[in-house]
């Protein structure tokens, strides 16, 4: 077949190392949206390329010039992790190539290149939510704990300037290392300070350990309760984390207890194609991303290049999984609700059970 009648998506993700969750749900939520859809679009055959970048932002780069020069991609997608997607923002700029993050949530990345559109969430977007319900509810002095990188201080900053806002106390803010993080002398460290609650942001793949150890200290017991973005009762694990994580209030995009029913759709179909495995909010920024590009060859039929894919891309308004969504034209960054909700057990199994709702949130670190 000629080169002009395919399409070529790469895909660039986590498949092993600290993030392979990461790569593992996207992977999947890709394959299944492909499955659903097709591969003929637009008169193109659509084809995915998939690489592993280890989450190493030097190893992502290379792996998107070589993609770029040599296979000649129409679309760059994916980045498990901030660096990746800020390691390989310059190649979309240079190439002209859209750039779908489809993990990473720092809200700057959309400003590192014209070419990025993200189809997953900020972290300013999923803090202020919790920094509003938390004094409300109790909860007035916090010491925060995040990983020690662009997610994690945006979500510190967000947080922090909201809870003072509404009245509240950050008394410490803590960071741990992205990698191999150990979170034990933290902990200790909080519970000597002993706040009304602990918010918390790890990468998705981290929180269990985050819960673990925080019951193992019985900081629950000695009244401190455990709050944070929803990456801490990640989907992926949340069902293993047992009973201690019953109660736990987060604020995030995305929860496969979602109650519409196309998640319902979404959540059986991608349980089905993979042994019995919940999407997470991962999986659903993939899945999304895939809809965002595929809209777009239909738009453009593969004509004008990447800068007619891109503008295709702006502005999309859909229905995904997680709710109404949208890309902002101007800022190419999702603007989407942001859900409150806490760890129930439903069916016998452990789920984030939305109890409310903040509709249409911008990025509020694109006002800055
Ligand atoms: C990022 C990675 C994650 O796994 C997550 O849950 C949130 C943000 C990031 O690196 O941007």
């Amino acid at each position: 077949m000629a080169q002009s009648n395919t399409f070529k998506i790469g895909l660039i993700l986590p498949m092993t190392g600290q993030q392979a969750t990461t790569g593992r749900q996207i992977e999947a939520a890709a394959k299944l949206y492909m499955a659903q859809n097709g591969d003929m679009i637009g008169g193109k055959k659509v084809e995915l390329i998939i690489k592993d970048d280890t989450s190493i932002p030097d190893v992502t780069k290379r792996l998107a010039q070589e993609l770029v020069v040599n296979d000649k991609v129409n679309v760059l997608a994916g980045m498990g992790i901030t660096p990746s997607a800020l390691a390989t923002a310059a190649i979309a700029t240079q190439s002209k190539t859209p750039l779908v993050v489809m993990a990473a949530a720092t809200s700057s990345i959309t400003e590192a290149s014209p070419y990025v559109v993200r189809t997953s969430f900020t972290l300013p977007q999923a803090s202020v939510a919790l920094a509003d319900w938390a004094p409300k509810n109790g909860i007035k002095k916090v010491v925060t704990l995040v990983s020690d990188y662009g997610p994690g201080i945006d979500a510190e900053k967000f947080f922090k300037e909201r809870m003072l806002f509404n009245g509240g106390q950050i008394t410490e803010s803590l960071r741990v290392p992205l990698r191999n993080p150990d979170f034990a002398p933290f902990l200790q460290k909080v519970r000597d300070l002993k706040p009304d609650a602990l918010f918390v942001f790890v990468p998705s793949g981290a929180g269990a350990a985050v819960m673990k150890q925080f019951l193992e200290r019985g900081m629950d017991k000695a009244g401190i309760k455990l709050i944070g973005t929803g990456d801490v009762t990640d989907d992926d694990q949340l069902n293993d984390m047992g009973d201690g994580a019953l109660g736990v209030v987060t604020s995030h995009h995305y929860s496969a207890a979602h109650p519409s029913p196309l998640n319902k759709k979404f959540v059986d179909a991608f349980q089905k194609a993979n042994k019995g495995l919940r999407p997470n909010f991962m999986a659903v920024g993939g899945y999304d991303g895939m809809r965002v590009i595929y809209e777009a060859l239909k738009v453009t039929k593969g004509n004008g290049g990447g800068d007619a894919l891109l503008a295709a891309m702006k502005g999309q308004i859909f229905e995904s999984p997680r709710g109404p969504m949208f890309i902002d034209a101007q800022t190419r960054d999702v603007v989407q609700n942001i859900y409150l909700r806490k760890v129930e057990r439903k069916d016998g199994q452990l789920y984030n059970i939305e109890f409310d709702v903040i509709k249409d949130v911008k990025d509020p670190g694109k006002a800055r």
